[in-house]
This record gives structure tokens, sequence and C-alpha cells, in this order.
């Protein structure tokens, strides 16, 4: 391995969201932090080298984003997931969540149905209500092994003639599924039938584990091309949040101008140019990064189902294919969410998402991130085994 992920910064002290909003949250700063997705892994030093030689010119105004930028991303979508794009298709944004609610707002009116599948990443339904669109829930259904699947039935009986939009996670957060093109498939029939335009926000798709393959919507078929908004970034793959910079790709001229005009009314301009050239280093030289990376988060997720396996009747961990978001069933414990919630912050002090923030498909359930160094993985299990030993007296 050339890079270390056995060690990491401390973010205690720094104004870390996970850390900062401890006390508030969880009620105690003894809590270790394990909800916000983004990494306790330091930033690669390729990316802040980047920013450190640009920072050499005195002057930080405005900038466009360079050329350079872009043409990285594309070779690195099709080399990794085998999907083309052009210049033109691809558009600076600050986030993929504001993305998202541009997309809302360019191919909705108010009282349209935007589908959303739970549970899901929460910003996902807050933005349809936040447009005042008709949030039409299409949960997932889980299979036989505990992952989840489409409920492509239910899908099919609730779309209409208002339904406009189908917010998709491609990998999902928090079930941790790479959709395999049988799925994704019949997810586009159904939108090719009615009209409905596909938002893939695609941002986990770089954090996936073997065998397994992210397939970008956009690559099923040209049909498929013409009805996609895909969001992709740098964020997640390398711990990059803070500089807020991702990219939207539309290959449809119509649909790209539909959503310009959108995007141009909210004014989302070019963002910063240290953004610009960390998000292009990262591109350039973040190959081996990402591959060691998901090796270290695949030893982490193992080490975290060991675990699980222990206490099995307890706590289930539905295997997941990508990101670094474990989704823990934890129904066999019969306890109340509150209750589930409490346990993990006062008893084993760590600090995971509630199921239920997710949806109300999440009930029972507990999202905990892993994507920490070797040694805070450490921790978190020795806290976890503590107080599941304890409870259930193994
Ligand atoms: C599926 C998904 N989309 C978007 C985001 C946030 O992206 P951004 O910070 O670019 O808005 C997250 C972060 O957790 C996520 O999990």
């Amino acid at each position: 391995m050339k890079y270390d992920f056995t060690s990491s910064a401390s973010r205690e002290n720094s104004n870390a969201e996970k850390y900062t909003l401890r006390e508030k949250l969880f009620g105690s700063d003894e809590v270790l932090p394990v909800w916000v997705a983004d990494m306790d892994i330091d930033t690669p030093e390729f990316v802040l080298e980047a920013v450190k030689q640009r920072l050499k010119h005195p002057i930080v105004g405005y900038e466009e984003v360079p050329t350079s930028a872009f043409e990285v991303q594309i070779k690195w979508m099709d080399e990794k997931h085998g999907v083309k794009f052009e210049l033109e298709d691809l558009l600076y944004s600050h986030s993929v969540v504001a993305s998202m609610s541009v997309a809302i707002d360019a191919f909705s009116e108010i009282g349209d149905k935007v589908i959303v599948q739970t549970p899901i990443y929460p910003p996902f339904f807050h933005s349809v209500k936040e447009h005042k669109r008709e949030l039409l829930i299409n949960p997932l259904k889980q299979m036989s092994d505990g992952r989840y699947t489409f409920d492509i039935d239910d899908l099919k009986s609730k779309v209409d003639a208002n339904t406009k939009l189908l917010l998709l996670c491609s990998p999902h957060n928090p079930v941790g599924r790479v959709w395999s093109r049988d799925e994704l498939t019949e997810i586009l029939e159904i939108c090719l039938e009615n009209n409905i335009v596909v938002f893939s926000d695609e941002i986990h798709s770089d954090l996936v584990y073997a065998p397994n393959k992210h397939i970008p919507f956009a690559s099923i078929s040209k049909q498929a091309r013409d009805i996609t908004i895909t969001a992709i970034g740098v964020g997640k793959t390398f711990n990059m949040a803070g500089f807020a910079m991702s990219s939207v790709a539309i290959t449809n001229k119509k649909l790209r101008e539909k959503f310009t005009q959108s995007y141009n009314r909210v004014h989302f301009a070019q963002g910063s140019v240290l953004s610009h050239v960390a998000f292009q280093s990262a591109y350039k030289d973040g190959s081996q990064w990402r591959d060691e990376l998901v090796e270290h988060l695949g030893k982490n997720y193992k080490s975290l189902n060991e675990l699980c396996q222990k206490y099995k009747d307890k706590i289930k961990l539905i295997p997941i294919e990508a990101t670094y978001l474990a989704w823990l069933d934890c129904r066999g414990m019969n306890l109340s969410d509150r209750d589930l919630r409490k346990f993990f912050t006062q008893k084993a002090k760590l600090g995971l998402n509630a199921g239920l923030s997710f949806g109300r498909e999440g009930s029972g359930f507990m999202r905990l991130n892993f994507a920490v160094s070797t040694s805070q993985m450490l921790e978190v299990i020795k806290r976890l085994d503590k107080a599941l030993r304890i409870k259930y007296k193994k």
C-alpha cells in the first residue's frame, strides 16, 4: 500500500460538523461521532498540495472552472464507469443536493409528483417538500438475503400524468446497493413510458466493492442518456466535501437548457478557484488512492460484520455493495426507536444516524459511517462490543 489509512488527524478541536453538533444531538461530548457522511480519514496529500501551489499566486479572485478540470473528470468517468460525456454536457455545482434542488425546480411544477425511494438520504424528500411538489414514495423492498431492491409493481401502480421526476440514488444511501443493469432498465422503462426525467445522484459511485460494478444510469442506452441528469463529484471519494465542488452532466440539449435556466436564476456561478484545483488534482492523481481507500473501507466493513455476526439475532448488518455507510437492522433488539438511539449514544457512546430520519421504513435501523482510520475503527468496535456484551451478557 502506498497510502496509510491506519491513523488520521484528530477532528476533535476542528470545526467538523459531526463533532461540533455532538452535544446538541447526542447530549454528550464523549460520543464518538459516526454519522455525517464524510470521512475521518485525511484528505489526500496531493489534493492539499495542489491547493498550496495555487496559493503561491497571491490573488484569489473570480475564475472559471478550467476546461482541464472537466477533462480529467470526463476521462475518469469513461475509464472507471464506462460512460462518455463531452465538455459541453458538464456544469459546475457546489453541491449535489443543490443540483437536485435545481432539477426539481426545472423539471416539475408546484403540485407535480416526484418519486423518492425510501429509506433514503433525507435531503431527497426534504427538497421535494421544500419545492411544494408532491412526494411519490416508492419504498424499496427487502429481499431474502436482507438486501434491498426496487418495488417495480408499487411504482407502476403509483405513477401518473403528474409524475415528472424520479430522484435516483445510485449507489444507494443508506442501503448500500449498486443497482444492476436489469434493475435500472426496469426503472428506465417506466420513466420512458411516462415521460419522467431522472435525476441520478451518483456521488457514491467510486466507492464500490468488488465484484460489484457501478452502472451510470446515462450509460444504459441512448434513451436513458436523453432523460438523465447525472450528479457526480469528488466530495465522498476523496473526503473533499469542504471544497464544495461537484458537477452535473446533461447530454440532452433541451434538458440542459431547461436546467440551466433554473440554475442561472439562483446564480450557481463558478465556485472557488481553490476547489477547481482540488477537484482537478483528485481526478488526475487519485486513482491509486481511491483503490486503496476502497480496500481499507472493505476491511472496516469486514470487522463490523464480524462483530454483528456475534450478535446476529440482535443486529444484522445489511450486506452492502458500495458506500461507507452501514445500515444496521436492529429490530432484533426489540427496542423503540427512541430507546435504540439511547442505547447507541448512552451505552455504546457512539453517535449514529437514526434509521427513521431516512423515512418510516428506517424504523428499527441505525446508520453507521465506517469511513475512519484503522485505529478509530477499533475504538468503534470496542465500544459497540462492550455495550452489546453487557446488555446481552455474552
Ligand atoms: C446520496 C448523497 N447525495 C448527496 C450528498 C451530499 O452531497 P453534497 O455535499 O455535494 O450536496 C450525500 C452526502 O451524504 C449523499 O449521501
